[in-house]
């Protein structure tokens, strides 16, 4: 089974390949309640993010990651601004170009692991021979070989989790949404899950969007990191990651990552809001 963004699948030379956004966002704002009288949590948000590109959100809670996340999934309109996502303006949620993964596992109790990765491209319609090759293949992938027909409650939280990872990928998407996909679970199984979405990563050569609180994992994963701040919120910052790849944890002791946390965490500290309470 290929990977969704192979050279070979799409045709395009690399060196070209890197300069097309999978996913532009400019201008959004979003106001929940009455424009103008209610509560504006998003201004003026606008960022590309390129093909193949792994990139983290930053920003203390409540400073609208999650809102962002809604808007760029489709499943909620903004209020101003638009986005394109693979040359198309994104009307409403579009599972064929994007899968989202949420901090909750959301699977359907009664369907085993195979079965719940399987149920997206049941409902696209993708012939049985085809869903059940792709749903083993992303749970090999994730680690899950000897765990495809257990029930989510027989499974611990980061399996679960890697169930829901596998779901995503098997969509193929163009673009992977992650909204704090490891914020329930402990710092041990997070740092394994993060060296594990890595790997995934350099292997599917896939567009990721992950949003997370933690300034450590996202230095660690990203090419690229945007940090936000709140009331309303914003971008405030663009910071380009250039440590070496591949990566290991060893990278966390080195001097330019001890540099790079040093200024992200300057910079969301700084701004009078949540971040000052240590929450990051
Ligand atoms: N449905 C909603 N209605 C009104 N306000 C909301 C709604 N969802 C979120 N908010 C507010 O918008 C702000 C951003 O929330 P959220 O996007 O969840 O932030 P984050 O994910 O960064 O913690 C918060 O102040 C939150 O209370
Ligand atoms: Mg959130």
């Amino acid at each position: 089974m290929k990977p969704a963004l192979t050279e070979a699948s799409s045709g395009i030379p690399r060196q070209v390949r890197t300069t097309l956004p999978v996913i532009e966002a400019s201008g959004l704002g979003k106001t929940y309640g009455n424009p103008g009288a209610g509560f504006e949590a998003l201004r003026d948000i606008s960022f590309r993010i390129e093909e193949g590109q792994f990139a983290c959100l930053v920003g203390p809670s409540g400073c609208g990651k999650s809102t962002l996340l809604q808007l760029l999934s489709g499943l909620m309109g903004s209020t101003t601004g638009e986005i394109v996502v693979a040359g198309e303006h994104l009307t409403g949620p579009s599972p064929d170009k994007i899968a989202v993964i949420f901090q909750d596992a959301t699977l359907l109790p009664w369907k085993t692991a195979l079965q719940n990765v399987e149920y997206p491209l049941e409902i696209k319609r993708i012939d049985r021979k085809e869903r059940r090759e792709r749903a083993e293949h992303y749970l090999r992938m994730v680690g899950l070989a000897d765990f495809m027909n257990r029930l989510p409650h027989e499974l611990s939280g980061g399996m679960r989790q890697r169930v829901s990872i596998a779901r995503g990928l098997a969509q193929e998407p163009k673009l992977l949404l992650m909204d704090e996909p490891y914020g329930a679970l402990d710092e041990q199984t997070r740092t394994k899950m993060g060296d594990e979405l890595l790997r995934i990563w350099e292997e599917t050569r896939l567009t990721i969007l992950l949003i997370t609180h933690s300034l450590t994992e996202a230095l660690y994963l990203s090419d690229v990191v945007y940090a936000m701040a709140a009331r309303p919120g914003r971008i405030i910052e663009r910071v380009d990651i250039n440590l070496p790849r591949p990566r290991n944890i060893d990278v966390i002791g080195s001097t330019e990552f001890g540099v790079l946390r040093n200024r992200l965490w300057h910079l969301l500290t700084d701004q009078g809001t949540d971040g000052g309470s240590g929450h990051l």
